[in-house]
């Protein structure tokens, strides 16, 4: 029966494996190293609002005005030139990700991704049936020389990139790497969608310019969120995009659901307003660098020699490579009958690789030190049992 009423699209749709999990990292027996998410504890009191009777009515597709103007200025600092008009505010960067997806995607698109990317985005780019193609990645972000390739292959739609602080790989791209993408993207006239949620939780003097502050030419779209820094319950967040973009992105938000919710937006406005947002940001660096330096101890004194990684100089994530012949898969079933929650790299490429399955995503954003040293640990006799056991 549903073969006949669910579209084609609908019956491949895959779920996320990290919704999936998720369930698990909420049980308390659990030490999770699996999700994206922030800590609640370093999450500030939602501020009192005076005008609260205003977010009972409809508003508008857009946004909040004076949401649209703070986020106008937020991104006008990273070096993204726009309007208040060029903003348009989104239920999360996901749905950002959804809508950008549905004005230049369809079954005859190709997008092309880093290689590894965000798995949310892999599904999106999937439902509207576009075909994907990852470009070569190192621990700078996309190498540029596979970039050039992979255009004149393919012919794509888009390019998609987070250059700081990736997930699920944690790299930042060298400023030198965001000029020549810029430039290469200017040359071919290649739309950029640029996903940048952890710009705020750098932890290093690195350079995190957006790249579409060095387009002159190429068409483009800047999404960024509140998620990661605020309340991702709220689930605030925006893309602002080139003039000739916006009306589109306005008419496919009307359709998808006329508005984001305006408590929200007006909770995250006052925030802003309040001034304490600076000293809220100097903080959870100060905090997540602390469990970040943990996480890379953990593993040195760990696994030293076994597994290799690059230290990110922000974001959330450790990409983490595991010894050969050691598949995530099974370290994720073995870790969790300990009790561990591990996220395998696998549902992070786009395409099959040899490198897919010998990589875990390891968060240490929501997890004490303490938690992070044992789990760890944990991991350790996990990956050398299995090594053990394939001998
Ligand atoms: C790269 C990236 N983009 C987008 C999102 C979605 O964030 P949100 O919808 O909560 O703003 C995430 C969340 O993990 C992410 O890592």
């Amino acid at each position: 029966m549903l073969s006949k009423l669910l579209t084609p699209k609908a019956q491949k749709m895959e779920s996320s494996l990290v919704r999936e999990l998720l369930h698990y990292s909420q049980q308390p027996d659990i030490l999770s190293l699996a999700g994206g998410l922030p800590d609640e504890k370093y999450m500030p009191s939602y501020p009192a609002i005076e005008a609260l009777e205003v977010s009972q009515q409809y508003g508008p597709s857009e946004g909040e005005g004076r949401l649209r103007h703070q986020i106008a200025e937020i991104v006008k600092e990273r070096g993204v030139a726009v309007e208040d008009n060029q903003v348009l505010v989104t239920n999360g960067s996901q749905q950002a990700l959804d809508l950008v997806s549905r004005i230049v995607l369809d079954e005859n698109s190709i997008i092309l991704t880093e290689q590894p990317t965000y798995l949310a985005a892999i599904q999106v780019f999937e439902l509207q049936g576009a075909q994907i193609k990852d470009v070569r990645s190192d621990e700078f972000g996309l190498v540029p020389d596979a970039l050039r390739r992979a255009i004149e292959e393919y012919q794509p739609k888009a390019v998609y990139l987070i250059p700081n602080f990736q997930n699920p790989a944690g790299h930042c791209y060298s400023k030198r790497r965001r000029v020549e993408i810029a430039a290469l993207l200017d040359e071919k006239g290649v739309l950029l969608i640029e996903d940048d949620p952890y710009f705020d939780l750098c932890y290093e003097d690195v350079d995190r310019t957006p790249i579409t502050h060095y387009l002159e030419t190429a068409p483009w779209v800047y999404m960024g969120s509140f998620s990661k820094v605020l309340w991702p319950g709220m689930r605030t967040g925006y893309v602002v995009s080139c003039e000739a973009l916006v009306p589109y992105l306005v008419k496919i938000k009307q359709a998808a659901d006329l508005h984001t919710n305006r408590l929200g937006q007006l909770m995250i406005s006052e925030y802003l307003v309040s001034g304490a947002y600076p000293e809220h940001i100097k903080k959870l660096r100060r905090v997540y660098a602390q469990k970040r330096d943990a996480m890379a101890r953990a593993i040195d004194v760990n696994l030293s020699g076994l597994v290799s990684y690059s230290l990110p100089a922000g974001g959330m994530f450790f990409w983490v490579k595991l010894p050969s012949g050691v598949f995530s898969d099974r370290v994720l079933r073995q870790a969790l009958e300990r009790k561990v929650l591990v996220l395998p790299g696998l549902p992070f490429f786009a395409n099959a690789s040899e490198l897919s399955d010998g990589y875990l995503r390891l968060s240490f954003a929501r997890v004490s030190e303490e938690d992070v040293s044992n789990a760890i640990s944990i991991l350790a006799d996990v990956i050398k049992e299995i090594m053990d056991e394939s001998l």
